[in-house]
């Protein structure tokens, strides 16, 4: 066995195979039927018996280098693609017909492929975007301190106040990528805890008042007083509703309604922020929860939006096991709803 693993293609080794095995066949019959047995012929027709041999191997070996190729094309292909992924080509797929597990392996290597050229594609628009939203900023930083510099403005707190806006914006930017980055990783263990939504909506909601004092939208709220508490991180969970609520805020026109209504259903509670803002073209509902992903990027770049926040929410919801989701009908407004697990221990009280 390991005579054979020396060698160095698949088609020597068949080869060396039938070899073997056609010397051990002409042996066998020679040998038992001529001397053991006395089958008398056998031991007179020695150089018809090799004659015979070499050329059913010599058949053999052409067969079997023949097969042996179609077989491992797939394996050298591979092999070539490999060495190119090496050198950052993740475009490489293999071309085989056959089923067996040389097809199956192509198959898999195939899904691979694909899989880090996706991952690389993200890396890369990550990259992109994270410098094109760190640019901005840092320009108009940039552009303020020259200008103090030559005395073309005055440091005065108009201009200081512009100033504090733009590293705020850094901060905040770099502040939801860390969270964003340690979320996606598993870094940021979740403290789960009875939380009710009640209190916890009516604090948001009050912050969200501070926030954005001239938003001129109606805020409402509707908890039934019976809600379940659901199991989940405070923290996490605050972070999630003020995402939503600032978005619906921000984007509803002033004279508008944000609406704020959870209800339990069969072991979680639906979570619903409803707004009678502009709506989102249904084109978009599917994408707008990764990362950087903005309906009309020049306008929520102008209000100081990345395009993280839903990234975010998605996350934190799909790390307690429920899912987030948006549906819109342009025009009349936005609904997001999330879902979460109902805390155990009022499942088995009620
Ligand atoms: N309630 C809403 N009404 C209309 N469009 C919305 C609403 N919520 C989100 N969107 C659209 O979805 C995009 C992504 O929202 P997301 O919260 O991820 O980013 P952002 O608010 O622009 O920036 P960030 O939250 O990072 O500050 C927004 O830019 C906006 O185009
Ligand atoms: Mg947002």
């Amino acid at each position: 066995m390991t005579l054979l693993q020396r060698l160095p293609t698949i088609r020597a080794k068949l080869g060396s195979v039938i070899v073997i095995a056609v010397g051990l066949t002409l042996a066998f019959v020679y040998l038992i039927l001529g001397y053991v047995l006395h089958v008398f012929q056998i031991r007179e027709h020695l150089w018809e018996l090799l004659f015979a041999g070499a050329l059913g191997a010599g058949v053999a070996l052409v067969i079997a280098r023949w097969v042996a190729r179609g077989m491992t094309q797939p394996l050298r292909d591979m092999a070539r693609a490999v060495r190119r992924m090496e050198m950052g080509d993740y475009g490489q797929r293999v071309h085989t017909d056959s089923v067996d597990e040389v097809g199956q392996l192509a198959q898999a290597f195939n899904r691979m492929s694909a899989e880090l050229e996706q991952v690389e594609r993200l890396r890369r628009e990550l990259v992109a975007n994270v410098g094109h939203e760190l640019k901005t900023p840092i320009s108009a930083l940039r552009a303020h301190l020259e200008n103090l510099l030559d005395g073309v403005e005055r440091p005065d707190p108009a201009t200081l106040q512009v100033m504090l806006a733009q590293s705020e914006r850094l901060g905040r930017l770099v502040d939801q990528l860390l969270d964003l980055s340690r979320l996606e990783s598993g870094e940021l263990p979740l403290r789960r805890e009875e939380v009710a939504l009640g209190p916890l909506v009516e604090e948001v909601l009050s912050e969200i008042r501070v926030a954005r004092p001239d938003a001129g939208v109606e805020l409402e709220r509707r908890i039934a007083p019976d809600l379940p508490p659901v199991l989940a991180d405070r923290e996490r969970i605050h972070q999630v509703l003020f995402n939503l609520l600032d978005n619906a805020v921000r984007f509803t026109p002033a004279g508008g309604r944000v609406t704020v209504s959870a209800e339990g259903r069969d072991g979680v509670v639906d979570v619903r922020v409803a707004d009678t803002g502009p709506g989102i073209p249904p084109e978009h509902l599917p994408r707008l929860f990764e990362r950087f992903y903005r309906v009309d990027p020049a306008r929520s770049a102008r209000e100081g939006g990345t395009g993280i926040g839903l990234a975010i929410c998605r996350s934190v919801v799909e790390a307690h096991g429920g899912r987030i989701w948006a549906e819109s009908v342009p025009g009349e407004g936005s609904v997001f709803t999330f879902e979460l697990p109902v805390a155990p221990a009022t499942e088995t009280r009620r």
